[in-house]
């Protein structure tokens, strides 16, 4: 295929390849896939993938992809604006479907039938855009609370249910331990970097505190007292239980930190169990996951994020590659990715799996909660939606480093978000 290619040469330096076990069928294609790496989700992707070139006699390769959703979804957008054939199989986050639909090859006709009913709604309904089915639900995420069971026993603390609870056992904790000469020891870290994890740790302190960003109907309600109030709580953690550190951090800073034991709480994903847990965590076994605490109404809120696997329509094998996305996307690997790595399944019957109930003892609570998780604004924005996320991590950014009070953030950001969205029509 003749397309310009930037960045081309990027992809290829960062292409390791695998050559796959059975090689020789004439017609064998070499497929090359984009899976981001969240913990262990590199690996598995790779393992996953070898094991269907294995069976099917094709070839995988890999491409390394930033670990920032941001970074991930410019590169993407940088390659299949150039008509790139280059990368066949994409990991995308669900929040993108509707940004990339234009460039993904719809895969109605070659999934067998009935395979998206078997997925969890709210990711199902994701898959399609403008009837495309433009990819297949690969694992979902829900916004969990970590804690440690030691300290909170050896402080005569419960699992905070409220924000409120949350700071003042933090600080408790924090004051203790340190006196008692831990003094690297934090209460609460999180995702604070200028990067889409933030959008989604803001909505949910938001969420809990009844506001939102953007109304379904488009409406811009960032000026709103829950909006403003949920920001200035945040804000005041910085330095105070959170490291000022927390910044910077995306998921994988933030469990560094909980993992070597230097924090009471975390929020993230729940890739973070089996890690947490692992022989070599200094944790294991001292943790415990809730949801994440409510605001002052009692309202608790989880942002729903997740993965999904998609097909580059410009990819000259796409009825490989979606063979390789049914694969991954199926039950067995489902299955394997959930109880190896924390992966929570898309597909509904998963979740009754003894198996996997085992190995993840809050899986039937994250069932539940992805019913309930609240969705970015993802659908309401449609195609300005990376700019409205941009603007509001970048104001939310602004007031946690205390460059702005968070009044003054908020009605910067009902100005810009406005400008973006010609006046709320998006
Ligand atoms: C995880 C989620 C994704 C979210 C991202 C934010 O990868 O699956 O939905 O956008 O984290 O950092």
């Amino acid at each position: 295929m003749a397309a310009t290619r930037p960045i081309a040469a990027l992809a290829t330096a960062l292409t390791i390849a695998v050559p796959a076990l059975v090689t020789g069928a004439p017609q064998a294609a070499t497929i090359t896939v984009a899976c981001s790496a969240l913990g262990i989700g590199q690996r598995l992707c790779r393992e996953g993938a070898e094991a269907w070139a294995a069976g099917s006699g094709n070839t995988v390769r890999f491409v390394a992809m930033p670990k920032a959703a941001g970074d991930q979804l410019a590169l993407y957008q940088q390659l299949l604006a150039a008509g790139s054939g280059d990368i066949d199989v994409l990991q995308i986050d669900v929040v993108w479907p509707g940004l990339l639909a234009g460039y993904l090859a719809d895969l109605s006709g070659r999934v067998p039938p009935g395979t998206l009913d078997a997925h969890l709604k709210p990711l199902a309904d994701n898959a399609t855009v403008k009837g495309r089915l433009v990819a297949l639900p690969w694992f979902t995420d829900v916004g969990l609370l970590y804690h440690r069971t030691d300290l909170l026993a050896r402080y005569g603390r419960a699992v905070p249910k409220s924000w409120a609870e949350l700071e003042e056992t933090a600080r408790i904790v924090q004051r203790g331990e340190r006196a008692a000469g831990r003094d690297r020891l934090w209460g609460y870290v999180w995702q604070g970097r200028a990067y889409e994890g933030l959008t989604v740790n803001a909505l949910e302190w938001v969420d809990s505190f009844g506001g939102g960003f953007i109304a379904p109907d488009g409406r811009v309600t960032v000026t709103e007292p829950p909006v403003v109030d949920a920001i200035a709580m945040a804000a005041g953690w910085v330095g105070t239980i959170s490291p000022v550190g927390v910044l910077n951090y995306t998921e994988e800073e933030a469990r560094g930190v909980f993992q070597s034991g230097n924090a009471v709480f975390m929020r993230n994903w729940p890739y973070a169990w089996p890690l947490a847990n692992a022989a070599d965590s200094p944790v294991r076994g001292v943790v415990g996951v809730s949801p994440l605490p409510a605001g002052p109404g009692g309202r608790a809120s989880g942002a729903l994020g997740g993965q999904m696997l998609a097909v580059n329509d410009n990819s000259p094998n796409r009825d490989a590659a979606a063979d390789l996305v049914v694969a991954l996307t199926g039950p067995t690997e489902q299955k394997r990715r959930a109880i190896a790595g924390g992966y929570n399944p898309t597909i509904r019957a998963l979740y009754d799996d003894p198996e996997i109930l085992a190995a993840q003892p809050f899986v039937a609570e994250v069932r539940r909660a992805v019913d309930t998780a609240i969705a970015r604004p993802a659908r309401a924005a449609g195609m300005r939606y990376t700019q409205a996320s941009a603007a509001i991590r970048d104001a939310v950014h602004g007031a946690l480093s205390g460059r702005q009070p968070a009044q003054d953030a908020m009605e910067e950001l009902d100005r810009t978000l406005w400008r973006i969205s010609r006046g709320g029509r998006w």
